[in-house]
């Protein structure tokens, strides 16, 4: 397997979940990657298990200085980005009358401003080198429905849809692709986290959520970070070059739109 052979990917978060699952198949299929991550200490013991093909970097998708940095330094290191996944993002959940302005913004600040700045510095980057690019961005299907408790994190999710959009009717005029990947429910620390929230918001016993929710998904259980590897292959193949502002389900059967 040699899909991606000789390409440099930049995906953020990846120092855990699907980010790391995503870092592991891309070096498996031949590319270098820069594991991009708050969390620069996991970050580099994810790189250094995953081998000579995988390096971190220190990224806050938050603060446009990190971002700027670390594109460059990637770029640098590397001769170029072909490939970003834009994959950090935070989870929170309230019923509407408890949202509260703290938490909306920092959601916002990570899962919808992170998403857009470094997809426009990494754009930029493939821009100067006119080699066109492959960018991934993170939804969910918690962007194509709202969901009671979870307003703000589904309000995060439809931005990045309608973003994918709208970049990626500009960029492909660069041969840049843009496209999304709306994963289900996945399980890992994140969904421990998210269990955990709901059992407090729910008053369900621990793990109860998870089983819910995993005996509701048509496939008939939670998905995996690997079940979405080849989905985020395939976006970043040639094969891919001609789709274009998609978000693709990845969800066993979830949802259809
Ligand atoms: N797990 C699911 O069920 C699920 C479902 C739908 C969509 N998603 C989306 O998939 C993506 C990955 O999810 P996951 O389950 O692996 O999440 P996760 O919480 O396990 O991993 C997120 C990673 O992002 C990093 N991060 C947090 N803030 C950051 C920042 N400011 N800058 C850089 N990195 C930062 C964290 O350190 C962590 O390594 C997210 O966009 C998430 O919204 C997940």
């Amino acid at each position: 397997m040699s899909r991606l052979a000789g390409k440099t990917a930049l995906i953020t978060g990846a120092a855990r979940g699907i980010g790391k699952a995503f870092a592991e198949r891309y070096v498996a299929e031949g590319a270098t990657v820069a594991i991009a991550d708050i969390d620069l200490e996991r970050a580099t013991a994810t790189a250094s298990r995953i081998g000579d093909q995988a390096f971190a970097v220190h990224l806050d998708v938050s603060d446009q200085a990190s971002i700027d940095a670390a594109v460059r330094t990637v770029a640098e290191r590397t001769g170029g980005i072909d490939i970003l996944i834009n994959n950090a993002a935070l989870f929170d959940l309230a019923p509407i009358v408890e949202i509260t302005r703290a938490s909306f913004d920092r959601l916002f600040a990570i899962n919808v401003a992170g998403t857009l700045f470094t997809l426009q510095a990494v754009a930029k980057s493939m821009i100067a080198r006119g080699k066109g690019g492959k960018i991934i961005n993170m939804a969910s299907q918690a962007g194509r429905r709202g969901e009671a408790l979870v307003g703000v994190y589904c309000a995060t999710k439809a931005a990045v849809i309608s973003l994918t959009q709208s970049a990626g009717l500009d960029l492909i005029k660069h041969g840049i692709n843009v496209n999304a990947i709306a994963p289900g429910v996945v399980d890992g620390e994140h969904w421990d986290h998210v269990d955990a929230l709901f059992a407090r918001h729910e008053n369900l016993a621990p793990g109860d959520k998870k089983r819910l929710v995993g005996a509701a998904v048509p496939f008939g259980r939670m998905g995996t970070a690997e079940d979405l590897t080849g989905m985020a292959v395939f976006l970043a193949t040639k094969d891919a070059d001609y789709i274009v502002a998609q978000t693709y389900n990845v969800d066993g059967g979830n949802w259809m739109n």
